[in-house]
């Protein structure tokens, strides 16, 4: 089972301490959410899990943390300023404003050859795409809207009082992906640490888009977090570095607890592929079990690409057009790379596989919810997160809190624990409480600390997914619980 629509989550999300709306004692601000303190161990075990298997595991990867405010010329080459924007409409009747090409199933650009040019339309069906708002047909646009928050730094971020604007010069972009920090330091990064193709560099960090239409939760925000890394091949080589990485990121969502049954491979067309790709698979979670049209159910928890040579040799100063001029005359470094073995220069291909860290926790939200019955008839909540994603290990409960030796002994007990594992101690409530609190957060043991305890120096150990009890010695416990645990913990 996981859980039928994203609302479920939303609301799980607040009861228990996982997300929370942000901002919320002012009205909130749209689409920005604050994670709690289950939140943030469950975010905090991805980012990790993702590090360890993406750096630790290999030998072949580095990892780097660059800033979030680059050079302005960062995004002009990039291509951000020019191209990382969506297509606009605005109902001239009740001035609402949508993407087009959400509305309309069938926006698209259309390319015609014609006189030695590509001549590039938007198609938006304004005919017969109704506001969602009002009904009505009566559309501006499209236009291009660019995503990148602006902002301004330094002794020159004030209004001019002459021009009555900015000083253009200050002007910076929050950045909208992590990658183009990898690019600019591929140089550094090979120089520092004596790579040879083919390696990789990895970064997890913020990222910033102004989106149109946020929503859906955490699925899509103005404010999120990347993990990102770009392995730098040797051209001709790309397409099965590509291949293997769509693989291993398939896989790599299995293993921290995602069914496969719930993700999918998705080619991207020819023309949805961004314009540096040469080849782009997603990799999808199915977000809305809810919808009836099986295709309308999935959507990006990741995308792989194949971005070729495009970004190392966007960022050089050497290449030029076919009329001599430098594609880039303001970067002051080349960032090819020479190949010792064959006496080779050239610009390295790029395969990147690039997730989101927010989807990554509503996919395990959304693949861990199930329900299970009680004795009673009541209907339980358990998340039944992969072990090594859940926040808290395991919750240590004194069966009665009035009685100051079961307590002690609960809480030395804790304290034994928490070196090796993340473990908490609860008396806030009956048992049976306590167990239903513990199972709604995905603590895949419960360990009871009861008066039989304090003769026999065993324990009550309950797991999560089951209801089974087993009594364990409390000098075991810690090996008997490591060995429980389903991976690394
Ligand atoms: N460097 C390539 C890149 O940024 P992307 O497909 O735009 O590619 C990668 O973003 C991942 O980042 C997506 O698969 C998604 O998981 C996450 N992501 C992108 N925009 C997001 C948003 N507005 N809110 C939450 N996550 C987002």
């Amino acid at each position: 089972m996981s859980a039928p629509n994203i609302e479920t989550i939303v609301s799980l999300a607040k009861r228990r301490g996982f997300v929370y709306p942000s901002s919320e004692i002012y009205g909130g601000l749209g689409s920005a959410w604050d994670y709690g303190p289950m939140g943030i161990e469950l975010y905090n075990n991805v980012k990790q899990a993702w590090w360890r298997w993406m750096v630790y595991e290999r030998d072949d990867i580095e990892g780097i943390d660059s800033s979030i405010i680059l050079n302005r010329l960062v995004w002009k080459y990039s291509g951000h300023e020019e191209t990382f924007s969506d297509p606009l409409v605005d109902c001239k009747e009740c001035n609402s404003r949508f993407r087009a090409d959400k509305l309309d199933p069938g926006y698209g650009r259309t390319e015609e050859f014609s006189e030695g040019m590509t001549l590039t339309s938007l198609v938006f069906h304004r005919e017969s795409i109704k506001c969602p708002n009002c009904g009505k047909s009566n559309w501006a646009g499209p236009r291009p809207f660019n995503l990148m928050f602006r902002t301004h730094v330094g002794a020159t971020a004030e209004i001019d009082a002459d021009l009555g604007e900015y000083d253009p010069s200050s002007l910076v972009y929050l950045r909208p992906e992590t990658a183009q920090g990898i690019f600019i330091n591929f140089l550094n990064v090979l120089n520092t640490s004596r790579r040879k193709l083919p390696f990789g560099v990895a970064q997890v960090g913020k990222s910033f888009r102004n989106e149109v239409t946020p929503g859906n939760f955490i699925f899509r925000t103005r404010e999120f977090e990347q993990m990102e890394m770009e392995y730098f091949v040797k051209p001709g080589e790309d397409e099965a570095a590509h291949q293997e990485w769509i693989d291993a990121c398939h896989q790599w969502f299995q293993s921290i607890g995602v069914s496969s049954a719930n993700l999918r491979l998705y080619e991207q067309p020819k023309e949805e592929l961004a314009h540096y790709a040469k080849r782009t698979v997603d990799i999808q979670y199915r977000f809305f079990p809810e919808r009836e049209e099986d295709e309308r159910q999935w959507d990006e928890l990741m995308g792989v690409a194949n971005r070729t040579d495009f970004d190392l040799k966007t960022h050089s100063k050497k290449p030029e057009d076919a009329e001599g001029k430098r594609i880039n005359p303001d970067s002051t470094d080349d960032l090819s790379y020479f190949d010792e073995a064959t006496k080779q220069r050239f610009y390295p291909y790029v395969i990147e596989p690039a997730a989101g860290v927010n989807r990554t926790v509503l996919a395990l939200l959304m693949d861990a919810y199930s329900e299970k019955t009680n004795d009673k008839g009541e209907t339980r909540v358990i998340l039944k997160l992969h072990h090594s994603m859940a926040p808290i290990k395991v919750a240590v409960l004194p069966l009665a809190k009035n009685k100051p030796e079961i307590v002690g002994m609960a809480k030395a007990i804790k304290r034994s624990l928490q070196p090796v594992m993340r473990a908490v101690y609860d008396d806030t409530g009956g048992i049976g409480k306590l167990y239903a609190r513990q199972d709604e957060i995905g603590t895949p043991f419960c360990v009871t600390v009861d008066h039989q305890s304090l003769e026999d120096e065993a324990v009550t150990v309950r797991d999560r997914d089951t209801w089974e009890q087993e009594r364990v010695k409390v000098a075991d416990l810690s090996t008997y619980l490591r060995q429980r645990f389903v991976s690394d913990v």
